[in-house]
């Protein structure tokens, strides 16, 4: 059906060509800015640097413009939170130049209100990850979409983030606001009653590592982005016990070797709650499955919940393989290549040729098991909040020039998705969120992180540097957690509404 909007489309404006009933968003992967020296200071009280690439957090950005006339940034695009926040060009931080993806000044806008002076404040799971400033309503378009007429938005002024973020969750799960409702419309709410889609649901490819470009299709499936069926997974309560977040359940995780050998690393009867998260870079395993992992691959702390691998890692044919929803479930299965990042240290400051890469895992960040990036690169997910539901499938390989949409109807059913997979499962108790990883840390040797773990999985492509390395790190023990090179991190988790409800 094709769809008008109001009387402005009797010009014919490309803005105003008839709606298909969804709407395709380009998705960039950007690494951000240069490498950088970090001061590190030795427990001996030497100061080293190490050359850093704060690489792991990369980030996934789409397109809007805001205001009239209207001006254009980058966000994230992050499934894991509700609201649609940009930098004001006042913040300090974006005056200094740190926001490199565009900010927006209200005062250049003649359709900019204030809702709510100073009342906006989003605080994001990883450690002191809050942006602060005031409510207000604007002028949105995104993709090119007709424009949706006074957006709440927050626009921030005191920074964490570089660059502003579109939460595309459930409404109920938006921060802190002044709407006596709990909630105001948000961009997904907004979208269907402009009528740009039928239905509180869109898919999400972000594609491989090899890749600079996915997409978000809102109100639509791109059928050749796939293989395999996609499978309906009903979503599980969150830790607040209601269902307001994208999370599904996670009944098996293994690793299989390049000679085939599969090593299963989660127990049995295994039933995980873990959130579909593009906001975050990592993947947040369970400590049981996440210390399995990462010894198996001999990773190494480096301090922030961050770990790094020999970048010759990258090339292993291994693959990681989580299974959903139990019997009649998905396995989605995660090549190696896809979970061992950019270059954080080079060959001459860590004990591998190969330099120490991102290993793309973590332990659960306050208690919350998190499938950011490492993961969704290898999925295609459809997130249909009108039924509480997420499907997923294996994502077909670096498909960015093929394109079949079906158009997601009104209703229940999911174009493509037969089978739902029923499985459910429970969050981390309270008494395990503390608890520490049992995988070591990085050591320092003159101005080298040494590897302090030999892999325990059939790792493939060996290198004699690592062996001496093992060796060294046995004498500089005593040293282990000197290493904290970089700010390195995890990228926005759960919003605060989340985790106060
Ligand atoms: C966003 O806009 C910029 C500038 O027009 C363009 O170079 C970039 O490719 C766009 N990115 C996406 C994801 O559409
Ligand atoms: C925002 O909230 C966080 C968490 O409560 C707090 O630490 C931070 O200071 C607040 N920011 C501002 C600018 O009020
Ligand atoms: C991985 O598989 C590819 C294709 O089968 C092969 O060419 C390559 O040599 C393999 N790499 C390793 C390290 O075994
Ligand atoms: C995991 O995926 C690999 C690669 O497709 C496959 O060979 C292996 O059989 C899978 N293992 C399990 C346990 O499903």
């Amino acid at each position: 059906m094709r769809l008008l909007f109001g009387a402005a489309c009797a010009a014919l404006t490309s803005t105003c060509l008839a709606s298909p009933g969804y709407l395709k968003l380009d998705i960039e992967r950007r690494t951000p800015s240069e490498p950088r020296l970090v001061r590190r200071q030795n427990s001996d009280g030497s100061v080293d640097t190490v050359l850093t690439q704060n690489t792991n957090k990369l980030e996934y950005l789409v397109n809007i413009t805001l205001g009239t006339p209207a001006q254009h940034l980058a966000v994230t695009l992050d499934t894991g939170s509700s609201d649609l926040w940009v930098p004001a060009a006042s913040a300090p931080l974006c005056k200094k130049g740190g926001c490199d993806n565009g900010v927006f000044d209200p005062t250049l806008s003649s359709t900019y209100t204030v809702v709510d002076q100073d009342g906006f404040n989003i605080t994001y799971a990883a450690p002191g990850d809050s942006d602060a400033g005031d409510w207000a309503t604007d002028t949105l378009s995104v993709g090119g979409s007709t424009a949706i007429k006074k957006q709440q938005i927050g626009v921030a002024s005191t920074l964490f983030d570089p660059h502003g973020v579109m939460g595309v969750g459930f409404d109920t799960n938006e921060a802190n606001n002044p709407s006596s409702e709990g909630v105001y419309p948000s961009v997904m709410d907004n979208l269907k009653s402009t009528g740009i889609i039928n239905r509180l649901a869109y898919s999400l490819y972000l594609n491989d590592l090899q890749a600079n470009k996915g997409a978000v299709i809102f109100g639509g499936v791109d059928t050749t982005k796939y293989t395999g069926d996609l499978v309906a997974l009903p979503l599980q309560e969150g830790p607040e016990g209601i269902v307001s977040e994208f999370y599904v359940t996670l009944t098996s995780v293994s690793f299989t070797d390049e000679t085939g050998k599969t090593t299963q690393l989660s127990p049995d009867g295994y039933a995980q709650s873990v959130l579909l998260d593009s906001g975050t870079s990592q993947t947040l395993l369970t400590d049981d499955v996440f210390n399995a992992l990462a010894n198996g691959f001999g990773a190494v702390g480096i301090g922030q919940g961050s770990y790094v691998v020999p970048c010759r890692f990258a090339k292993i044919n291994g693959t990681i393989n989580y299974s959903f929803g139990g019997d009649g479930g998905v396995t989605i299965k995660v090549p190696v290549s896809q979970v061992v990042g950019n270059q954080d240290f080079t060959a001459e400051n860590f004990a591998d040729e190969s330099g120490g890469c991102d290993f793309g895992f973590g332990p659960p960040i306050g208690g919350f098991s998190i499938f950011g990036d490492t993961f969704l690169r290898s999925a295609y997910a459809v997130f249909d909040i009108s039924n509480s539901v997420a499907a997923l499938a294996q994502a077909a390989e670096n498909k960015a020039d093929t394109s079949s949409i079906v158009v997601i109807p009104t209703g229940t059913t999911i174009p493509g998705a037969t089978v739902t997979a029923t499985a459910t499962g429970t969050q981390i108790p309270d008494a395990e969120a503390t608890e520490e990883p049992a995988v070591p840390s990085a050591s320092v040797q003159g101005t080298s992180l040494v590897l302090a773990g030999t892999p325990t999985f059939n790792i493939g492509v060996q290198s004699t540097a690592s062996t001496a390395a093992a060796a060294a790190s046995t004498s500089s023990s005593g040293r282990a957690n000197a290493a904290a090179p970089t700010a390195a991190l995890l990228g926005l988790g759960l919003a605060a509404g989340a985790m106060v409800l």
